[in-house]
């Protein structure tokens, strides 16, 4: 479905004309994405403005990760640390500068008290006009901190609204003790392009997780549900260029195109409705005894009235497709020991979970329902290493949303800090994220993946 005011945007001829003209409309910035596999160097021929004040504790780690992630650095405060890494990637270390940066990474993990915060006027300031289009602010503290871990948000999500304008994003890492080598991975996500549509989110790390590579899910089995089309066929495909092979399941009606999905990646297809009372002994037998090492529960519909209209049949239905058939299914697969030891739930939720829509009352109940349920089995499953996560989207170019009246549409792409509408690939690489190594240390989370939507934020 076409974005009007994107569409101008990208048309450099008309909005030089309309400039001439005197007229210059409020225009989103078309965002730099990165399409295709997870790339070894993300950041290849990138430079990052590093902060390290008196104190910072991850900087071993971010020494470590953004050399080997392709970037050179400008470093505010003790560079020794970055020059040895820096040296072996054949990447620059600077200490002062004044081109342009495309990204900036503080480490406020050394602060603790509100006198402190000014450190972060000290690194930002003078920095942030330096900030390329789509430019990526990352802020790491320590989730020990109670001050500063949400004082850290308030000035990220305030950032993210600020860069929007220009496609940049402003994200936080907070990290548990013990758990400083679980940054890496979130760290390589939100400044690398896959991460093009996240803005003014919080991810909490604990033990467990890894830098970012290429192929990290070689020799893994996936299954995503709804995967014949929109988010579930490009989440689909993003799993399969990590290198697991995929079964692709939805309803059997779409047999034929969740066929043709699983033949472009070499994977499997699976006629399914995941409403079915036995759909997770059908889903097990088709698996013969493999495993499930990502299991991607993102099948979804809606049915949307007002309550005062809403019959029950479609209440109900709405509620066992996205929630439903999530648990039983979920629940089945353990119960079963065919979930692989360190293996990965992620479920769809929405931002309509989170803050509610007219006319969803069943589909924002169900979606929230699994932020729920994900919080809850993560500590469950803790112990096998299973991680699992929600991933909430906010208006994403699908069919789901291409048939939402017009006005309600533009409403739901502009209301956000990158005033557009993601793509299916922008949740699917999220929820790549979440499903491999990189993603360990992040478990019972809600990702949401809304280009900083002001809804429910
Ligand atoms: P879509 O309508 O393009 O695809 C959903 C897929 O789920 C379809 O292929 C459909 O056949 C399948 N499905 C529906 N009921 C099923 C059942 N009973 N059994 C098996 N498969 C079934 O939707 P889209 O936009 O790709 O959404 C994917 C997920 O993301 C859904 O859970 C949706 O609720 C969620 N989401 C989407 C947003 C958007 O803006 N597009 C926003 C927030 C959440």
């Amino acid at each position: 479905m076409s974005d009007f005011l994107l569409d101008l945007s990208r048309n450099r001829g008309l909005k030089k004309a309309l400039a001439a003209a005197g007229v210059s409309p409020p225009l989103p910035e078309p965002l730099r994405r990165q399409p295709g596999p997870v790339a070894a160097r993300p950041l290849e021929g990138r430079v990052v403005g590093v902060g390290v004040p008196d104190g910072a504790r991850v900087v071993a780690t971010l020494a470590a990760a953004l050399p080997a992630l392709g970037a050179s650095v400008e470093v505010a405060g003790d560079a020794s640390p970055f020059r040895g890494p820096a040296e072996a990637y054949g990447r620059q270390v600077a200490t002062s500068g004044d081109g342009a940066l495309d990204g900036l990474v503080l480490d406020a993990t050394g602060l603790e008290r509100a006198d402190d915060l000014v450190a972060l006027h000290a690194f930002f300031q003078p920095r942030v006009a330096r900030l390329a289009r789509s430019g990526k602010v990352v802020v790491v503290a320590r989730a020990g901190a109670p001050i500063v871990a949400r004082a850290v948000v308030g000035l990220a999500k305030s950032l993210g609204k600020e860069l929007g304008k220009r496609g940049g994003t402003a994200n936080v890492i907070l990290v548990r003790d013990g758990a400083d080598a679980s940054v890496a991975g979130p760290l390589a996500f939100f400044l690398s392009s896959k991460s093009a549509f996240v803005s003014g989110q919080v991810l909490t790390v604990g033990p467990g997780g890894a830098p970012s590579r290429p192929r990290s899910l070689d020799g893994q089995v996936a299954v995503v549900t709804g995967a014949a089309r929109g988010i579930g066929k490009d989440t689909a495909r993003a799993l399969a260029a990590e290198g697991a092979w995929v079964l692709c399941v939805d309803r059997p009606d779409d047999d034929a195109e969740t066929s043709k999905v699983a033949r472009s990646i070499g994977g499997g297809a699976l006629g399914l409705d995941v409403t079915d009372p036995a759909a997770a002994e059908k889903l097990l037998s088709a698996l013969g005894d493999r495993a499930i090492h990502v299991l991607v529960h993102n099948a979804g519909v809606t049915r949307d009235r007002t309550l005062a209209r809403m019959k029950e049949a479609d209440f109900s239905l709405a509620i066992d497709v996205s929630l439903g058939g999530v648990v039983r299914i979920t629940e089945r697969v353990l119960e079963a020991k065919r979930l692989a030891k360190g293996g990965r739930v992620i479920a769809l939720s929405s931002i309509a979970g989170i803050a509610g829509n007219l006319g969803q009352t069943n589909y924002a109940a169900a979606k929230a329902g699994v932020i729920g349920y994900v919080e809850s089995l993560a500590q469950r499953v803790a112990a096998d290493g299973v991680t699992v996560n929600a991933i909430a989207p906010g208006f994403i170019e699908t069919r789901m949303t291409a048939v939402v009246p017009l006005f309600i549409r533009e409403a739901g792409r502009r209301l956000s800090s990158l005033s557009q509408g993601g793509l299916p690939a922008d949740v699917a690489d999220a929820i790549t994220f979440l499903a491999t190594p990189a993603a360990g240390g992040v478990t019972g989370q809600v990702l949401r993946v809304c280009g900083q939507s002001f809804l429910g934020a």
